[in-house]
């Protein structure tokens, strides 16, 4: 049973109307004292409620009813009916326990959507729903505990249309995560559309996202579909969104808040049916508290997040990772796949890996071809000597008790000193990007000169 709360009669009629097509059993309430009425009588699969009642439009109301909710009702999701105007509301709702918000006037399609996945998601998980042969690991690799919980859990929501935000360093495997999950998703079959937005400028974001009408500005010769468009029915995947102005994030907030969006040059508002999933090495929380990252846009993208753990915290998948990196660059090479040394590998294994999976996969790949069959040696990957050992000689007295961030600093200020400070090569021996390496070199205050 789902219970809607609204004091506009109609808005509830149609609510019940729209779910009791879909099969959900309803009941409705028309203010909140009604409401906890019948959350203290009944179990509720899903509460969807008003945020504003007829007595004040602070929504003090709606916030006081979700927070009693969540007292009587703790497992029960709810979902937040806002005005657009007034998202702010359902951003404090979400701080206090909400699942989810959606804002008026919806479409109903995208309301059933956001209700399935709300219903799917807090259902608890059993094993015979699942057929471990079902799911397409789609090559990533790892037999690491928090690995596997995390497979678990792609696996557990790749179904649902829920929004999922993939957090990890540089080289991790984001954009291989969430290629699994469109693969996983009922949306497999249809496009499944990447977006780096750290490359696109405000003034191109608009265009490129949206898409134009011929002539909506000067070199806009033809018509073109943006992103959204072409993702339609598909998986939109918006890599690096930590990068986004603030202009971009409004604008954004509302095609995923929506659906909905117009093409530069047109009035007309299209709709486009998208699963989005998005991806960043920032700190989107810090970012959030500085209010650099609208908080709204936050809860709209994150309602699963995904932490991928950095490799330096998962060293036993080293082995396993290596070897199946020396034979798919042996395959692609059309070479021999060489052994491996159990020092070799001992010494893969200690490595701080700054750049992650990404840096590991090129080291392997460099000393595959540079051995052409034998046997790798620890040798062939210092010969590498991109980056230190953990405990290699030179720096191991100075990194006695150092941190994480200590040996990150140290690996990426040895590599500018071997390449001279040639940055496109460092970022290219330690596998990160040059935008990240710059990041990187700012934030350990690393001298280039
Ligand atoms: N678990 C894994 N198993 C196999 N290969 C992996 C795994 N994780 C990452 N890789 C490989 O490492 C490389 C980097 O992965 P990916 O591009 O998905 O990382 P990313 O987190 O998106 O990186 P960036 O932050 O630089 O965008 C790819 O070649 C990918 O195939
Ligand atoms: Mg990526």
């Amino acid at each position: 049973m789902i219970l809607i709360v609204d004091d506009d009669k109609a808005i509830r009629q149609s609510l019940a109307l729209v779910l009791k097509r879909k099969g959900y059993e309803t009941a409705l309430a028309g203010n909140p004292d009604e409401a906890l009425g019948m959350l203290r009588k009944h179990k509720f699969r899903l509460v969807i409620m008003d945020m504003n009642y007829s007595l004040s439009t602070t929504g003090e109301e709606g916030i006081h009813l979700l927070r009693q909710t969540k007292i009587f009702q703790p497992d029960t999701p709810v979902i937040l009916i806002t005005a657009w105007g007034s998202i702010e509301l359902a951003v404090e709702g979400m701080r206090f326990g909400a699942f989810d918000f959606i804002t008026k006037p919806w479409n109903n399609h995208l309301l059933l959507q956001r209700i399935e996945t709300a219903l799917s998601l807090s259902s608890p998980a059993t094993d015979s729903d699942r057929n471990p042969a079902d799911f397409d690991r789609c090559g990533l690799i790892g037999e690491n505990p928090r690995v596997k919980e995390l497979l678990k859990t792609v696996e557990r929501i790749a179904p649902t249309d829920a929004p999922v935000l993939v957090l990890g360093e540089n080289g991790t495997g984001k954009e291989l995560i969430a290629n699994a999950i469109h693969k996983n998703s009922r949306r497999k079959n249809a496009p499944f559309v990447m977006v780096n937005l750290g490359g696109i400028s405000t003034s191109l974001f608009e265009s490129e996202m949206f898409g134009h009408s011929k002539g909506a500005y000067t070199g806009a010769v033809s018509e073109r579909k943006g992103r959204f468009e072409l993702a339609d029915k598909g998986t939109i995947f918006l890599d690096e969104i930590g990068d986004l102005t603030q202009d971009c994030q409004v604008k954004l907030l509302r095609v995923l808040q929506q659906h909905t969006f117009e093409r530069l040059g047109e009035s007309r508002t299209r709709k486009t049916d998208i699963r989005a999933i998005c991806a960043t090495n920032a700190d989107l929380p810090a970012m959030v508290r500085e209010h650099t990252f609208r908080e709204d846009l936050f809860y709209r993208i994150n309602l699963i997040t995904l932490r991928i753990p950095p490799l330096r915290e998962r060293r036993d998948d080293i082995p396993l990772l290596t070897r199946s990196f020396m034979e798919s660059a042996s395959r692609s090479h059309g070479i021999r796949c060489p052994e491996i040394s159990h020092e070799a590998l001992g010494y893969l294994s200690r490595l701080p890996y700054p750049g992650n999976v990404r840096q590991l996969r090129n080291m392997v790949e460099r000393a595959v071809l540079m051995c052409a069959g034998g046997i790798l040696e620890k040798c062939d990957f210092e010969a590498d000597g991109n980056i230190q050992d953990v405990s290699a000689t030179d720096l191991k007295g100075s990194l006695e008790g150092a941190t994480l961030e200590d040996l990150e600093a140290a690996a990426i200020a040895e590599a500018v000193r071997k390449y001279d400070g040639n940055l496109s090569r460092v970022a290219a021996a330690l596998g990160i990007t040059r935008q990240s390496l710059y990041r990187k070199i700012e934030k350990h205050g690393i001298d280039i000169s």
